[in-house]
């Protein structure tokens, strides 16, 4: 993204391209609407003023209602023909991983999460890393994120969550703490992400040294029709580094948009930032061994049981024309796969499915994949039409224009046929309900977390909780110290501690949980500290 300064000397006035308006009628005055007199009135016949004008009141769409702001980028993924040391059909079927060195064009859009699209970059947030893959099957969208898990396990959570983070919506006051770890510390499936949140890894140096993760369970399907649980990791080449809270209100005091300019200049000075994709996989069922369900997005898998295998290369090359139409009105979606991938049945994958298309259809508009920075690289014919801003007709090579609509004999699109048949995976069979998963464990993984990181780590998420929570009000506080004391005794009494609460005060808290404890649980509410 090159700016004004660095495009050399003006052409002579003559070889200037002329200005036009959209009708391409050329513009003589650009300075003077039209008017009677010098002195006007001005008249409603002004067509080139009332264009200018009132396109300009068009000029903003809706920011995303999360993860407003961020920075899109171009470039390639290049695939290894293999998952670790086994080709990869074996695994799957999906194309663009089938041939050592074949190359997928991608774009990548990084994000913060609660802030406005002029936010600050520099907020201890989850950052946002969604890719979009340019198949020759089709576009692929991996929305993920960089800490690995997630808040919530069922999407019917998802606006309540995201209104505890956004500002009060009476004073607009973005003091949110206690809007946070009300709902938070009412949630005890958030733990585990708020303890990423917290560590030094909510606040990333860079979007070039941060990790990515698909975090929700999808599937691989291979030529058989066999499927494989799957989750997704992408490893920075650049190294993982992150900020302190001191290190980034040092620079947020100086520039919000700060991981934008690191990411187009280090693009534009041919520093290409990389990231290795590899897998995890697991034999697609219930799996009673694990003390969790591999569906939940609370939760990782165990590298020592599920290792990481690669299988491609992504390198960044190549940033933006136009901000607006590449990185605002790129659209991302986790319904969008190729032949090969699938959905898993994790209930929040599901929900995010929904509503990715739908608040694109709102935000940029009905026909927002035919932009070009949505549109397939393939031909893509459909018997769509209209909507606001059609922005061309979807027909098929050789489609009789005059038939939108299939089945017809008269020269209309026909159905592509299967790769092989539809049914796979498991039969599922069930009651309709509206329950939990049985095994929620939403503490182990959160204290492993703590005792596995460094000294300073440690030291930092529990300043980090400390200053968040002591903005709190001390119900608030001490539910929370309960939950820190459930994930890790240490945790509990470091950050206790901190706010003038300990373990005797929280003692008994359990009676408050919204959710039924297991066996384990209350056993560990017992026995805290
Ligand atoms: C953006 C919904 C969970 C990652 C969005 C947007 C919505 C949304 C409505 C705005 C999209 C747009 O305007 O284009 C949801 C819902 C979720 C959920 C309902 C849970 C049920 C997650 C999770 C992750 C995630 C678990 C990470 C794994 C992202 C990313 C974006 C995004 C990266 C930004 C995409 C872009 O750069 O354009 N989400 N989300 N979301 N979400 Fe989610």
């Amino acid at each position: 993204m090159t700016d004004v300064a660095s495009q050399g000397p003006a052409a002579s006035e003559q070889d200037r391209a002329v200005l036009t308006n959209r009708q391409g009628h050329p513009v003589y005055d650009n300075q003077n609407q039209r008017t009677v007199g010098a002195r006007g009135p001005a008249t409603l016949e002004n067509y080139q003023f009332l264009e200018k004008i009132s396109h300009f009141d068009r000029e903003r769409i809706p920011e995303r209602v999360v993860h407003a702001r961020g920075a899109t980028a171009f470039g390639t993924f290049v695939a290894d023909g293999t998952v670790g040391d086994e080709p990869v059909a074996r695994h799957t079927r999906a194309r663009l991983f089938q041939t050592a060195g074949q190359e997928t064009e991608v774009a990548v859009r990084f994000s913060t999460v609660a802030g406005g699209r002029d936010s600050s970059e520099a907020a201890r947030d989850p950052r946002g890393f969604a890719v979009k893959f340019y198949t020759e099957d089709g576009n692929w969208d991996l929305v993920g994120n960089n800490l690995g898990v997630f808040f919530l396990r069922d999407a019917i959570k998802f606006p309540d969550f995201i209104h505890s983070q956004k500002p009060d919506p009476v004073s607009f006051d973005r003091q949110v703490a206690n809007r946070v770890f009300d709902f938070a510390s009412q949630t005890p499936e958030s733990i585990h992400m708020f303890c990423l949140v917290f560590s030094p890894r909510g606040l990333p140096a860079s979007y070039r040294t941060q990790q990515g993760f698909g975090v929700n369970t999808y599937k691989w399907v291979n030529e058989a029709g066999e499927t494989q649980l799957v989750k997704y990791h992408w490893l920075p080449q650049q190294g993982v580094k992150s900020w302190t809270a001191a290190d980034a209100a040092v620079v947020q005091g100086r520039e919000l948009g700060v991981h934008t300019k690191d990411l187009y200049e280090a693009i534009d000075a041919g520093d290409f930032p990389s990231w290795e994709l590899h897998v995890q996989l697991m034999s697609d069922d219930e799996h009673p061994e694990l003390d969790f369900d591999p569906l939940d997005d609370t939760k990782v898998w165990p590298e020592n049981d599920f290792p990481l295998r690669k299988v491609g290369t992504m390198t960044l090359n190549r940033t933006p024309q136009n901000f607006f139409t590449e990185s605002e009105q790129i659209a991302f979606g986790t319904g969008v796969l190729v032949d090969g991938l699938d959905f898993s049945d994790d209930k929040m994958l599901v929900g995010r499915t929904f509503s990715y298309s739908d608040t694109q259809r709102y935000r940029v508009g009905p026909n927002y994949l035919q932009l070009p920075v949505n549109a397939p690289r393939t031909r893509f014919a459909t018997n769509q039409r209209d909507g606001q801003m059609a922005y061309g007709v979807d027909l098929g090579e050789g489609q009789n224009p005059h038939v939108n609509y299939e089945p017809s004999i008269l020269g209309g699109l026909r159905e592509a046929q299967y790769p092989t048949h539809d049914d796979q995976g498991p039969e599922i069979t069930g009651r309709l309900t509206r329950k939990r998963i049985p095994r929620t464990d939403d503490y182990t993984q959160a204290g492993q977390r703590y005792v596995c990181s460094e000294q300073w780590e440690r030291d930092d998420l529990v300043a980090n909780f400390v200053d968040a929570l002591s903005q709190c009000d001390r119900p608030i506080q001490e539910r929370m110290v309960w939950h820190l004391f459930m994930a890790e005794d240490e945790l509990g009494q470091r950050v206790g501690d901190g706010l003038g609460i300990s373990a005797d005060d929280v003692r008994g808290l359990e009676q408050l949980q919204t959710q039924t404890l297991t066996e384990a649980e209350l056993e560990r509410a017992a026995n805290l500290g």
